[in-house]
């Protein structure tokens, strides 16, 4: 095999500042989804030993509409529909690949898709998949959708609408305005796709997430990753019965791929018991966002934290990266993130919150981020 084009291309990346290496796992935790620390969480484990026990098996044997369909998938869809307050939910294997199969399959040929800007690199993916019209509006303006809508209107575009956004942007950790988005859907006759996976846990009533606020909606399709707060994995994508059926009737990364493990699918189940019941971990992942507000923020002249997740923006890459690679030789798990994941000139720190670290870590990191950046 030759080894160009391969070689001259990462070797560009390295130039760049943009070459990525997988790197073990090592200090303080401001860098996993984990939010709650459920990953490690005894309950959800001890309910999958349980099912090993009881001689659920580990592998599904094939795709959901072949032999892979498991009781364990289907009392976890009616498990997550009941406590999402939806009428349907199917189980994929993860939420990239949720993203693909909705995007993929509900928009139709002659509708429009309009997406806030920083959406996750999955939904970009999904789209280039669809038939349907896409345009981007600019992050968290509803205005901006409106106009991109009024425009595709005027040019003699007569399907449907499907506004797709993230409840909370995994990069900035700020949260999309989804009443006015609600009202405008509501305008439009629009579909809303709501990309929960850093809100579901962490937010609105039991952890059910930001979209928790639109409920009773028929309009409403939301993505639960389970990944992330939830602390295992796998997506939850709950809506309509109408377009749960349509999925799974015509959703290819769903019908043509193995069905996630019956045993991931018990996690599961045991994860949103955890989250219902889980106020004492929000609260303390709040304590800890005051924390980090008084800590980092403040010093740095950052506004306060929004969320969980704060960004510590530093504009170029070789910045970005010299300074994690600092905190992390200080002993703190802190990564910087480029484009593509970010726009250009946007490099920053990403810190999140977790409650796989404390106060003490908190005030540490504050330290280190002001010698650091001093
Ligand atoms: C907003 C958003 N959507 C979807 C995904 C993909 O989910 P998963 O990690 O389960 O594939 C992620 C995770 O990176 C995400 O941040």
């Amino acid at each position: 095999m030759t080894s160009e084009p391969f070689r001259s291309q990462l070797a560009s990346l390295e130039k760049r500042g943009r070459l990525r290496a997988l790197a073990p796992r090592a200090g303080r935790d401001f860098a996993s989804n984990d939010y709650l620390g459920l990953a490690s969480d005894p309950i959800i484990g001890q309910a999958v030993a349980d099912a090993v026990a009881r001689g659920v098996p580990v592998g599904s044997g094939g795709s959901r509409l072949l032999r892979g369909n498991a009781p364990e998938h289907e009392g976890l869809e009616a498990k997550a529909a009941a406590f999402f307050r939806t009428q349907a939910a199917l189980f994929m294997a993860n939420g990239f690949a949720a993203n693909l199969a909705l995007f993929s399959t509900l928009p139709q040929r002659g509708d429009l898709i309009v997406a806030d800007e920083l959406i996750h690199a999955s939904v970009h993916d999904g789209i280039r998949m669809s038939k349907a019209d896409a345009v981007f509006a600019r992050h968290n303006d509803v205005q901006s959708f409106a106009d991109l809508i009024a425009s595709w209107r005027a040019d003699g575009g007569k399907g449907r609408i499907w506004i797709a956004v993230e409840t909370l942007y995994s990069m900035d950790g700020d949260m999309a305005p989804l009443a006015d988005l609600a009202a405008l859907a509501a305008k439009q006759d629009a579909m809303l796709i709501l990309d929960e996976a850093h809100g579901t846990g962490v937010f609105g009533p039991s952890g059910r997430g930001l979209s928790s606020g639109l409920d009773g909606l028929h309009n409403v399709v939301t993505l639960h990753t389970c990944g992330k707060a939830m602390g295992v994995e796998g997506a939850l994508i709950c809506g309509p019965r109408i377009l749960i059926d349509y999925l799974i009737n015509r959703a290819r990364a769903f019908i043509f791929s193995t069905a996630p493990s019956p045993l991931m699918a018990v996690a599961v189940s045991a994860a949103i018991d955890r989250i219902e019941q889980a106020d004492d971990l929000r609260a303390r992942l709040t304590t800890l966002q005051t924390d980090a507000a008084e800590a980092i923020c403040a010093p740095l002249g950052l506004p306060k934290p929004r969320s969980q997740i704060i960004p510590v923006i530093l504009g170029e890459d070789k910045r970005a990266m010299a300074a994690a690679s600092a905190l992390q030789d200080a002993g703190f798990d802190i990564r910087g993130i480029r484009p593509p994941t970010v726009p250009p000139r946007t490099s920053r720190l990403r810190i999140s919150l977790t409650l796989n670290a404390g106060r003490a870590d908190v005030l540490a990191l504050g330290d280190e981020l002001r010698k650091i950046l001093a």
